[in-house]
């Protein structure tokens, strides 16, 4: 991955939204198979930007292929979208990705490190070491990986912005969830460090998407998760929250 990197094609091109021109980018996004991260592919892909998505199950992803497509609706993007089974927990099967995406020319402008998981409600002493292994591994070491691998290429491509996705319960405390708590503070003192380490160009923030009713927030609020936006209600407040971040906020913790 040492020779210089071409520049990401998409960047040539722009559309016209709201009055100001936006470059269309390459978004890659970890955990696109269901809630937050699919509905913004599908929002990313339907304003004409090309997604990189990745997750681990395989059946959603091939859906989620024509689905982009349709999205695209006859866009220039619709033949563009690049989704492949990865688990970030894994530094190899993060590095797959990085070299895949690298050999399409499909250098992603911005990255979102949304794949995550949540621990079962449960204090502490009684959460499986498993369990409390696979959130720390998912949410910390997988956004790590995907920093690990796709920073160098960043900084070959001289810009890029990464969203490290965050929580509400990454800036307070909950019972039930102190596993999930642990990862998410963990995310948001990894970003403000890293953005102390990224180079002119490159930028990183933490992101609390709000709360919305996924598998995610079922499974910590129960029945009572029906009472909050639904993903495809979000996703277009973040899409234009993520599309226009720049360099000056660098190591910021910001909300949707
Ligand atoms: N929903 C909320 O209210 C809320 C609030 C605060 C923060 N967040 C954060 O927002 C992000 C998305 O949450 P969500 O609510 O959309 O959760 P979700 O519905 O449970 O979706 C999680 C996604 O992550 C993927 N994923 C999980 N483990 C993975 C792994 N090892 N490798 C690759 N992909 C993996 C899942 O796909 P596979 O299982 O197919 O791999 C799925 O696509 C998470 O980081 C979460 O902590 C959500």
């Amino acid at each position: 991955m040492s020779a210089a990197l071409p520049p990401t094609a998409t960047n040539a091109m722009s559309i016209v939204g709201g009055g100001a021109a936006i470059n269309l980018k390459t978004v890659l996004i970890t955990g696109v198979s269901r809630g937050l991260g699919k509905a913004l592919a599908l929002e990313l892909a339907k304003r004409g930007h090309t997604v990189i998505g990745c997750s681990r199950s395989a059946d959603k992803l091939s859906a989620l292929q024509s689905e982009l497509a349709s999205a695209s609706d006859g866009k220039n993007n619709a033949n563009k979208h690049i989704v492949m089974n990865v688990d970030v927990r894994s530094n190899r099967s993060v590095e797959e990705l990085a070299r895949a995406v690298v050999e399409k020319k499909a250098i992603p402008d911005i990255i979102v490190n949304n794949a995550g998981t949540i621990n079962r409600n449960n204090k502490i002493w009684e959460v499986p070491e498993e369990e409390f292994d696979t959130v720390i591994d998912t949410n910390i070491k997988g956004t790590t990986n995907v920093l690990r691998h796709f920073i160098p290429i960043m900084i070959e491509n001289k810009q890029g912005i990464i969203v490290n996705m965050s929580s509400g319960w990454g800036r307070s405390a909950a019972a039930q969830v102190a596993p999930y708590c642990a990862s998410k503070w963990a995310v948001e003192g990894l970003t403000r460090s890293v953005a102390k380490e990224l180079p002119p160009g490159i930028a990183v923030v933490a992101l609390n998407p709000g709360v919305i009713n996924t598998e995610m927030l079922q499974s910590c609020f129960g029945s009572s998760a029906s009472a909050y936006p639904t993903p495809e209600s979000w996703a277009p407040r973040a899409a234009t929250l993520i599309l226009h971040l720049t360099m000056a906020d660098n190591g910021s913790p910001l909300t949707v």
